[in-house]
C-alpha cells in the first residue's frame, strides 16, 4: 500500500510540474510588446455643428421642440401662407408619399418651417385666449426632391428657430442673430442683413457673415464679395401667426431658418456637401 502511495504521488508531483512549465513556455506574456489601439468613436461633424447651435441657443433661453419628417400639404406649405401655385414651391420640388388626398398630399418635409406651425397650436392650445410666449429652435432632417450636386443633397438638416411674444422687434431678430453669429463663428464677426422673400416672414431677411478667410477683402470662397450667407429669416407673417393660433394685433414675432451642412462646410471649408453622406473614414477621422 505505502509503495503504491508514494508511486502515486510521485506521479501526480511530475504531472503538475509537467502543466506548470507547459503554462510557463506557451502562455507567457511579453510585457515589451505595444498595447493594442483602442478605436475612438465620434459624432458626425454635422451632428457637432447641430448640438453646437442647439448648446448656443438654449443658453439664450431657446428650447428644443421635435416635429414629424413625414408632413402634409398643408402644414409645409399652405399654413405657412404659401398659396397652391406659388413660385417658391418649385424651388422645393417634393418627395410625395402615399396617402393624403390631392389637394393635401402627404410628402417630407422639405423645411423645417411646418414645425412652426404645430409649436403654435400646440402652445396656443393650452391657452386660446392668451396663448404663452414661445421660444424655440427646431431642429430636423429636411428633403428634397434635386439634382445632387456638390452644392446640394436630397436630405439634409435644418435648424429652424421661432420666437412670438408680446413686444417681439426686428431689433430682436438682428440682435438675436447677430449674438448667434458671434458665438458660433468668432467674438468679432460683422454681420450683414438684406432684404430678401419668404411667403412666411414679412419683412424678410438674410443674414451675411463677413468672409473669415479674406475678411472682407473678397476671395474665391465668398465668390469676391467679402460677404458669406448664412440664413433665412423674418418677422413672422400675420396669416402665419393666425395659423397658429396668435392674434396678429397683439402678438408679432420672428423665425430663421439655417442649414448646419453648410456652416460645417464654410467653417471648415469643405467643398463638396457630398462627404457628410459617403462615410469615408478619411474624411470622418478630420472631425
Ligand atoms: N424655410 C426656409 C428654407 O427652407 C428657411 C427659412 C427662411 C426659415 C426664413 C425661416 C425664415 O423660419 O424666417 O429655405
Amino acid at each position: 500500500k505505502q509503495a503504491l502511495e508514494a508511486a502515486l504521488e510521485q506521479k501526480q508531483a511530475v504531472i503538475q510540474q509537467a502543466g506548470i512549465t507547459q503554462a510557463l513556455e506557451g502562455e507567457w506574456v511579453d510585457v515589451t510588446l505595444p498595447g493594442r489601439k483602442r478605436a475612438v468613436g465620434r459624432l458626425h461633424p454635422v451632428t457637432q455643428t447641430m448640438r453646437e447651435i442647439q448648446r448656443i441657443f438654449a443658453e439664450m433661453g431657446f428650447q428644443v421642440y421635435r416635429s414629424r419628417d413625414v408632413e402634409t400639404d398643408e402644414y409645409n406649405f399652405q399654413l405657412l401662407n404659401f398659396p397652391p401655385n406659388h413660385p417658391a414651391r418649385e424651388m422645393q420640388d417634393s418627395f410625395y408619399m402615399k396617402g393624403g388626398s390631392e389637394d393635401n398630399p402627404t410628402l417630407l418635409r422639405t423645411h423645417t418651417s411646418p414645425g412652426q406651425i404645430h409649436a403654435m397650436r400646440e402652445y396656443s392650445s393650452k391657452d386660446p385666449e392668451n396663448p404663452p410666449t414661445v421660444r424655440i429652435i427646431l431642429p430636423g432632417m429636411c428633403y428634397r426632391f434635386e439634382q445632387i450636386t456638390a452644392r446640394s443633397e436630397i436630405q439634409f438638416t435644418q435648424v429652424e428657430g421661432l420666437a412670438v411674444g408680446e413686444h417681439i422687434t426686428f431689433g430682436d431678430l438682428k440682435g438675436t442673430l447677430s449674438d448667434f453669429a458671434r458665438r458660433f463663428f468668432s467674438p468679432d464677426v460683422r454681420t450683414r442683413f438684406r432684404a430678401s422673400h419668404f411667403p412666411f416672414t414679412e419683412p424678410s431677411a438674410e443674414m451675411d457673415v463677413e468672409c473669415f478667410v479674406c475678411h472682407g477683402e473678397g476671395c474665391p470662397v465668398c465668390k469676391r464679395t467679402g460677404w458669406l450667407e448664412i440664413l433665412g429669416s423674418g418677422m413672422v407673417h400675420p396669416n402665419v401667426l393666425r395659423n397658429g393660433g396668435y392674434d396678429p394685433e397683439r402678438y408679432s414675432g420672428f423665425a430663421f431658418g439655417m442649414g448646419p451642412e453648410r456652416l460645417t462646410m464654410l467653417r471648415y471649408r469643405i467643398e463638396d456637401i457630398r462627404y457628410f453622406w459617403r462615410n469615408d473614414m478619411r474624411f470622418l477621422e478630420q472631425f
